[in-house]
C-alpha cells in the first residue's frame, strides 16, 4: 500500500468531474487500499478519488470512532434526499478550514462495492452529510463553495499564504 498525496483547495484539478467505473478490478481495488490508508493516516472520514487526483467515480468512507467500518462506494448515486440538517464540515484538501454547511439529513443511496456488486443504503447523521460531501467532489465541488463568496476569497488567500510559509 502506498500512501498517496492529497490536492490541495484551491488547485484546480479539485473541480475536475469525476468519469463512472466501468470495470471494478484489482486496478480499481489497489486504488481503494491505498486511498484508505491514506485517509486513516491523514486522519480524516472520509476521500474522495479527486482529492488523489483520479478522477473517477470512487469514494470512501468512515465515520466510526474504532477506524473499522470502511465503506467504498463505486459510481455512488443518490436516490432520495430530505429533511435538513446544518453542520460543521471539514476536508482533508482544505485543511484547518471548518465551515457550517446545509445538506439533506437523510438519503438513500446506490453503488457499486469492491467486488463489483451493487447495493443501496439508507443514511442519516454524520453518515449521510459525509457522502454527500464526498459525492461533491466526485463533481467537482468543494464544500467551501457553499459559502459566501467573501468567506471563499478568505479562506483561498490562508490556504495559499500557508502554503507559501510551508515551501
Ligand atoms: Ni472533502
Amino acid at each position: 500500500m502506498a500512501l498517496l498525496k492529497i490536492l490541495h483547495y484551491p488547485d484546480p484539478r479539485l473541480h475536475t468531474v469525476a468519469q463512472p467505473v466501468e470495470r471494478v478490478d484489482d486496478e480499481i481495488r489497489k486504488l481503494a487500499a491505498d486511498m484508505a490508508e491514506t485517509m486513516y493516516a491523514a486522519p480524516g472520514v472520509g476521500l474522495a478519488a479527486t482529492q488523489v487526483d483520479r478522477h473517477i467515480q470512487m469514494i470512501l468512507v468512515d465515520v466510526s470512532e474504532t477506524h473499522d467500518r470502511l465503506q467504498v462506494f463505486i459510481n455512488p448515486q443518490i436516490l432520495q434526499a430530505d429533511g435538513e440538517s446544518v453542520h460543521e464540515e471539514g476536508c482533508l484538501s482544505v485543511p484547518g478550514i471548518y465551515e457550517q454547511v446545509r445538506r439533506a439529513k437523510h438519503i438513500r443511496v446506490r453503488a457499486l462495492d469492491l467486488q463489483g456488486q451493487p447495493f443501496e443504503l439508507e443514511a442519516d447523521g454524520l453518515l449521510a452529510i459525509c457522502i454527500q460531501h464526498e459525492i461533491d467532489h466526485l463533481k467537482g465541488k468543494v464544500f467551501v463553495e457553499y459559502l459566501s463568496r467573501l468567506k471563499q476569497e478568505r479562506i483561498r488567500h490562508k490556504l495559499r499564504k500557508r502554503e507559501r510559509e510551508v515551501m
